[in-house]
């Protein structure tokens, strides 16, 4: 059988994930593709450090050069995280021509369109299937399987720390610092935590599924992004009466259906923030640290991709998918995949979040006094914002009172007005909460 000969960088859980899956699987891959992927060189850190699975002494290296230089290597894999040294090696693989397989979300996002202008200059794939919701094949769903759709819609759950961390949150009535702290000492929250529970994390990801669904490089500053910090016990517990409960949602959206807008240009939501998503709503229930996309495409519909987004194992099966494309490409002479990111109908362009529309979430704490409500009332009207419903658990005059609105659909930059006019109120009480409702309409 033919031979494909792969040279890996990084030695650590998802490096060593992938040899072992290689380990235990590669023969079966090389059955269904008719090529052998056979790992030549692993270059670690030190040969020595803990890995949750053993990589043979005699492949390792403790120079990156020898797994991506090495004339006999024809695949390279980076599994080194960073944005310095990871492009470093991903630019040096391309300018030899070998087409790379990497996991690094925060490269892409940060420079993808140097590294995808790199893999077009040199004639080398760049397969980045690992970077995304880890185990899920998003990326070839996206970029192969609705390639005849227009994407319409698509909210990620996309990072399993947030996600665990507002499952334990909901279920045990319990503040966002307690379950952190304890996610912590488990050892599925990073320390620091700010990639995750700022949202960062989501953010790299979302940007770079949104880039594939409309065809233009997605800027990470122009993603609007919120993080889970703000979250309260209270927030919860008022959208599970409401019948909602809160994720951190990335979401990308058109206001068109995903077709060219009539003033030419084609624009959409891109951003990631806490959203309250109905219960009976199968995203709901993607619970701690799994990881699910809900795509809608204009042809298919709707669609849901479920399962771990993280993890040496999960990650290492997206790392082998790759492998299979490359090791096919190389096989077959093929150079030619479905570009990621050329422009579709038209030029496209991330949408200022003031001017996407959704429903809102928003619990003040104020004096129960006569007129209160009617104050707030007219604000909301003066900026022509709808009041849904609204909920004051029963108060005693002159105390302080959580006051909860849910609205109809408005503008963000209508409702954030609305907001800080209300939030100067006498009778409010400290900044107005405010998250946004997701009914999937
Ligand atoms: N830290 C990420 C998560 C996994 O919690 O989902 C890597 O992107």
């Amino acid at each position: 059988m033919q031979q494909v000969n792969l040279g890996m960088v990084g030695g650590g859980t998802v490096g060593s994930g992938v040899v072992h899956a290689l380990t235990q699987n590669g023969s079966l891959m090389a059955s269904r593709i008719g090529v052998n992927v056979a790992l030549r060189k692993v270059a670690v850190k030190m040969f020595d450090e803990p890995r949750p699975y053993p990589i043979p002494r005699p492949l390792m290296t403790e120079n990156w050069r020898d797994a991506v230089e090495d004339p006999n290597i024809q695949i390279v894999a980076e599994l080194v995280g960073g944005t310095t040294l990871a492009k470093e090696i991903i630019l040096s693989a391309l300018r030899l021509g070998k087409p790379v397989v990497t996991a690094n979300k925060a490269l892409l996002s940060a420079h993808g369109e140097e590294l995808f202008a790199a893999a077009k200059e040199h004639g080398a794939n760049l397969h980045y299937e690992a970077s995304v919701c880890g185990g899920i094949p998003i990326i070839k769903s996206l970029r192969e399987g609705f390639v005849g759709n227009r994407i319409a819609a698509l909210y990620g759950i996309v990072n399993g720390t947030c996600n665990y961390i507002l499952t334990r949150m909901k279920l045990e009535g319990a503040d966002f610092a307690d379950v952190l702290a304890d996610a912590q000492r488990m050892g599925y929250a990073e320390t620091p935590p700010d990639l995750d529970v700022d949202g960062h994390d989501a953010a790299h990801k979302i940007g770079i599924l949104a880039s594939l669904a409309h065809g233009f490089w997605v800027n990470p500053k122009d993603i609007y992004v919120e993080g889970i910090r703000n979250i309260s016990a209270l927030d919860i517990k008022f959208a599970g009466k409401l019948g909602y409960t809160i994720k951190l949602l990335g979401i990308v959206k058109t206001f068109d259906g995903g077709k060219p807008a009539k003033k030419g240009g084609c624009s959409a939501q891109v951003s990631v923030y806490p959203t309250l998503v109905p219960n009976t709503h199968v995203l709901a229930s993607v619970n701690y640290a799994f990881n699910a996309v809900f795509v809608h495409g204009d042809i298919v519909g709707d669609t849901l991709f479920y399962g771990r987004g993280a993890g040496k194992d999960a990650t290492a099966s997206a790392v082998l998918s790759d492998l299979a494309d490359a090791a096919l490409d190389l096989k077959f002479g093929n150079k030619h995949r479905i570009p990621p990111f050329v422009p579709h109908e038209c030029k496209g362009a991330v949408l200022p979040i003031e001017e996407a529309v959704s429903e809102y979430f928003v619990r003040l704490q104020v004096v129960d006094r006569p007129g209160v409500l009617a104050k707030i009332a007219t604000i909301f009207g003066e900026l022509k914002i709808g009041i849904s419903s609204v909920i004051q658990p029963e108060g005693h005059e002159g105390r302080s009172v959580p006051l909860i609105f849910m609205l109809h659909r408005a503008p963000n930059g209508a409702v954030l007005r609305a907001l800080k006019k209300i939030g100067s109120l006498p009778a409010v009480e400290g900044k107005p909460v405010m998250f946004r409702v997701e009914n999937f309409e």
